[in-house]
């Protein structure tokens, strides 16, 4: 063997391992940048050395030039597809027929697994290496995707351990994972391109490039669920046993998958998987059920196309076709104008949805919606309903497309759009009473003022009842005009008057928060309160010290003086401080200080203060400083000449600390 040749082989060898602990166990030896290093290094020497390429470099993975069409494989044992099961009942009646076929009263064990939502694929290992990849088409021939499915990081180009047969047909789903569908629509609308209209589009739109240096672009996953056909070599006796050797020999298996004994328990499994479906990072139409034994697997058989032993309960879709009634624009608090497509109602993600958000009017013009049209509505978890796609070829001839409006539907005021912003924007300001609406239902919000039951459906109630115009009426109101109101006891009324109550006693970050400053969340609104401290200091603060304050850039400092000059707004505040919101003035809250809650003690003679200045030290970062080291001593700080408490403390095992460690800790958080 050459030099050269040994070298290749090192590389490649820890290409293979680096990849299977990044993709396969989560748990990367080395950043990135040296990943990278290795694998052009590689690149470099196959370059030079055209006759040592092999096809399960991992140099592969990068892609490779385009095919010029894609070629049929036909599947030596069928790749079939499942028969669904759309309520608990009709899974019973599954579980009944499978009892009844294999002559038995025994609970049955299945194998549960997540049904991911993306593209079959089969792929075929020879000796451990990976040959030949295909989709699954009709079932009997598929398209030959050797060449995209080498570029999927998940997929091991080589098998590790041992034990594999000589042949090796896997088979699984190819998925986007939803973060990275998400950026990679974030990337495409930037740059003027096609977004995909879901995660199971954009696999199957990645694998259908001829060209696979497009498809290594594309954050695809392969995921295995069972075994095709096999020659040389035996596998363990139960499908969840089967998983668990694939995932030695390499495989990303789901880790949601578990046995389950008897129906109750399966219709458990399904319930805490529906529950977690909004949480997964990847979409799933529902869960395959798969009778755990092979050879009873082998018992029960199939009919025409899908096995007996195998049945998918299918979860709620999340999307379905609809038609837009109307498209209405809504004002937000900060003047956004938003297009809302109103919907004849259709069942999709588990309820039943009216509205859908179209964002803005360059989404509306990318989607060319219109009233009238026929749509998908995707509604996927706790997300807000979308419509994701117009289904032009059933538009009627008269529809017509919308023109972006230049004035605002509420109030009038001319709108305006930023430079790099989509939104549409009422310059209205606190004179527009769409704004002035949500901006109380903003004030009132729990993570705001926090006003126990004044929720958005009581601010429109006392909005339409003329009773409040803006945030600071609320504190005038009266317990007579309240009990007045429909639908509003008496002890309801007194309830929300002592809430508000409540709530004049305040902290400044919730009151900067809770006056809706464009782009001042909760964070912004802590680091403000923290640096000023009081409303006075913070009203005269001028642009250099707003800069200095964290997370305040250019844009949020000009939105916070907009408000600060704006008289109306200003009144708005002096009257909501003159009805008594107040908060107690602290540097840093208590228990936010780095040394709350802990104990110190101070011993020996330090150089650059005296203990009673160490202590003084301590206790402004929040600890207690203690005269006698014990049990409860977080840290002893030693100077020179320590004597018994030195010797106390590191007899207990509590950690000690030099001078010049003290005065490191200090620096850092100063
Ligand atoms: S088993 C004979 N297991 O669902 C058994 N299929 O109609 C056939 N799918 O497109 C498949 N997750 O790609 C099986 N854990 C899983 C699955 C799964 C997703 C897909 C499969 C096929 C469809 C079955």
């Amino acid at each position: 063997m050459t030099e050269v040749e040994q070298r290749i082989g090192e590389l490649r060898s820890q290409l293979h391992e680096h990849n299977h602990r990044y993709y396969i166990l989560d748990d990367p030896a080395v950043p990135d940048v040296e990943y990278d290093r290795l694998l052009r290094e590689l690149i470099a020497l196959e370059d030079q050395h055209p006759n040592l390429l092999v096809a399960d470099s991992p140099s592969q993975r990068v892609g490779s030039p385009p095919l010029s069409a894609f070629s049929q494989i036909s599947h030596r044992l069928p790749m079939l597809s499942l028969d669904n099961a759309f309520d608990e009942e009709e899974f019973a009646e599954f579980d009944r027929r499978v009892r009844e076929r294999l002559g038995t009263t025994d609970e049955i064990s299945y194998a549960c697994e997540p049904k991911l939502d993306g593209i079959a694929v089969s792929i075929v290992y020879q000796r451990g290496v990976m040959e030949q990849a295909a989709t699954r088409g009709d079932g009997y021939t598929g398209e030959d995707i050797t060449h995209n499915v080498r570029t999927i990081g998940s997929v091991p180009l080589r098998l590790v351990g041992k034990g594999y047969p000589e042949l090796l047909e896997v088979r699984g789903e190819i998925y986007m994972p939803l973060a990275g569908f998400e950026a990679y629509n974030e990337r495409a609308k930037e740059s003027g391109e096609k977004p995909f209209v879901n995660p199971r589009n954009a696999a199957a739109g990645s694998l259908r490039q001829l060209d696979s240096r497009i498809t290594a672009q594309r954050p695809l996953e392969m995921c295995c669920y069972s075994v095709g056909f096999t020659e040389g070599g035996t596998l363990p006796g139960k499908q969840a046993a089967i998983l668990d050797q694939l995932a030695e020999w390499g495989f990303k298996i789901n880790s949601e998958s578990a046995v389950a004994k008897g129906v109750r328990r399966c219709e458990e499994y399904y319930q805490q998987l529906v529950e977690r479906r909004a949480s997964l990072p990847y979409d799933i139409d529902g869960i395959v059920y798969k009778v755990n034994d092979l050879d009873l697997q082998d018992r029960l058989g199939f009919v025409s196309r899908a096995p007996r032993w195998a049945i998918a309960r299918k979860f709620p879709a999340q999307e379905e076709i609809t038609r837009i009634l109307d498209i209405e624009l809504q004002v937000g608090r900060t003047g956004a104008v938003t297009p809302v497509a109103r919907l004849e109602p259709v069942f999709v993600g588990g309820v039943t949805v009216s509205n859908a958000t179209l964002h803005n009017f360059d989404e509306i013009a990318r989607l060319d919606a219109r009233v009238g049209d026929k749509v998908t509505v995707r509604r996927a978890g706790d997300v807000i309903p979308q419509v994701v796609s117009v289904l032009l070829e059933c538009r009627s001839a008269a529809s017509q497309a919308l023109t972006p409006p230049e004035q605002c539907p509420v109030c009038s005021s001319p709108l305006e759009r930023e430079a790099e912003e989509a939104v549409l924007r009422c310059t209205g300001g606190i004179a527009c009473s769409a704004q002035r609406r949500e901006a109380i239902k903003h004030f009132a919000s729990r993570r705001a003022m926090d006003i126990d039951g004044l929720g958005d459906k009581l601010v429109d109630q006392l909005i339409d009842a003329q009773l409040i115009d803006s945030v600071a009426d609320l504190y005038q109101l009266s317990l007579e005009q309240l009990s007045a109101l429909e639908r509003m006891g008496d002890k309801s009324a007194r309830n929300l008057i002592d809430a508000l109550d409540k709530s004049r006693q305040t902290s400044m970050e919730r009151f900067l928060f809770a006056l809706g400053i464009r782009e001042v969340g909760e964070a912004t609104a802590r680091s403000l309160a923290q640096t000023f401290r009081t409303w006075e200091a913070l009203a005269s603060a001028t642009e250099e010290d707003f800069r200095a304050v964290d997370d305040v850039g250019p844009v949020v400092a000009s939105h916070i003086l907009e408000f600060l000059q704006d008289p109306r707004r200003m009144a708005v505040v002096e009257a909501l401080l003159a009805a008594g919101i107040q908060w107690p003035v602290v540097s840093v809250e208590e228990n936010e200080r780095p040394l709350a809650g802990q104990t110190w003690v101070v011993t020996g003679t330090l150089q650059s203060m005296s203990r009673e200045e160490a202590k003084e030290q301590l206790r402004s970062l929040g600890a207690k400083a203690a005269g006698s080291v014990s049990a409860k001593t977080d840290c002893l700080l030693a100077g020179t000449a320590a004597g018994s408490k030195l010797a106390k403390a590191e007899k207990l095992g509590i950690p000690v600390l030099d001078e010049s460690a003290f005065l490191a800790m200090l620096e850092s958080h100063a």
